[in-house]
């Protein structure tokens, strides 16, 4: 015999509330491996055949050089550290809502940076040391909350740093030699 299941209200408000909440957290796994396909098509030169390694008949987290959280499932970190690889850093490295950790040190990555990279509210390190990116140093840079440790020498970055750089409350380590800045003359 079929039974209704009439669940009293406050319940069925619970489960919509719930269920709404689980599809605006619809950015998963799923998304970060788009995005990390994203960034994967704007690499042009990747020697040893590295990111080739990212596909998608494999988990994203047991990609090359990426890294998921124990409790998430989701993009904790990205470490493309000395794989000569040349590209661009596209807008959807900055939907990785998860990463902590950014290290492309000594590649050929150049172009500038892209706004959506302040999205990365969790980052605590991020390394582009030795690349060929250039443009100012936008003042974005100083709203990374928990930012500990920021690299980006030998570079090509122009203009003047940004004071808001003395924002980042939590940062140890800092490194901006062999760029292009400006002196500020007084
Ligand atoms: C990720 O979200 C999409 C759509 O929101 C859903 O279809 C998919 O099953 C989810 N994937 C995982 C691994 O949770
Ligand atoms: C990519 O490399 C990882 C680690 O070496 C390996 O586990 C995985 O099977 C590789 N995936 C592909 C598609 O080659
Ligand atoms: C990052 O990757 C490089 C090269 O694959 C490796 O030597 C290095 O130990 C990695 N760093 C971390 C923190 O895992
Ligand atoms: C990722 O980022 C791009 C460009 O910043 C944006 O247009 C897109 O909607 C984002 N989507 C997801 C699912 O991450
Ligand atoms: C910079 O990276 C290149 C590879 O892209 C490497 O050959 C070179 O030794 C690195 N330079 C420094 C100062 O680490
Ligand atoms: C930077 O920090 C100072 C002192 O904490 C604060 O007054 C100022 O509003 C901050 N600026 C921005 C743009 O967050």
């Amino acid at each position: 015999m079929a039974k209704t299941i009439f669940l009293p209200f406050p319940m069925f408000a619970l489960l919509v509330i719930f269920g709404a909440i689980l599809s605006v957290n619809s950015l998963n796994i799923t998304a970060d491996q788009l995005n990390l396909l994203a960034l994967k098509s704007y690499i042009s030169h990747d020697p040893h055949l590295l990111v080739t390694n990212w596909s998608t008949s494999t988990s994203v987290c047991n990609w090359i050089g990426v890294t998921c959280g124990s409790r998430h499932r989701r993009v904790i970190a990205l470490n493309l550290s000395n794989m000569d690889l040349t590209g661009i850093i596209p807008s959807q490295l900055g939907n990785l809502s998860f990463l902590a950790w950014l290290d492309i040190h000594n590649n050929n990555f150049h172009g500038s940076l892209p706004i959506e990279l302040t999205n990365l509210h969790r980052l605590k390190y991020l390394n582009f040391n030795n690349n060929s990116l250039n443009g100012e140093l936008p003042s974005w840079f100083g709203y990374f909350p928990k930012l500990q440790s920021l690299s980006l020498s030998d570079n090509y970055f122009n203009g003047v740093v940004p004071s808001i750089l003395g924002n980042l409350s939590k940062l140890e380590h800092l490194l901006l030699y062999n760029n292009d800045f400006k002196e500020i003359n007084s």
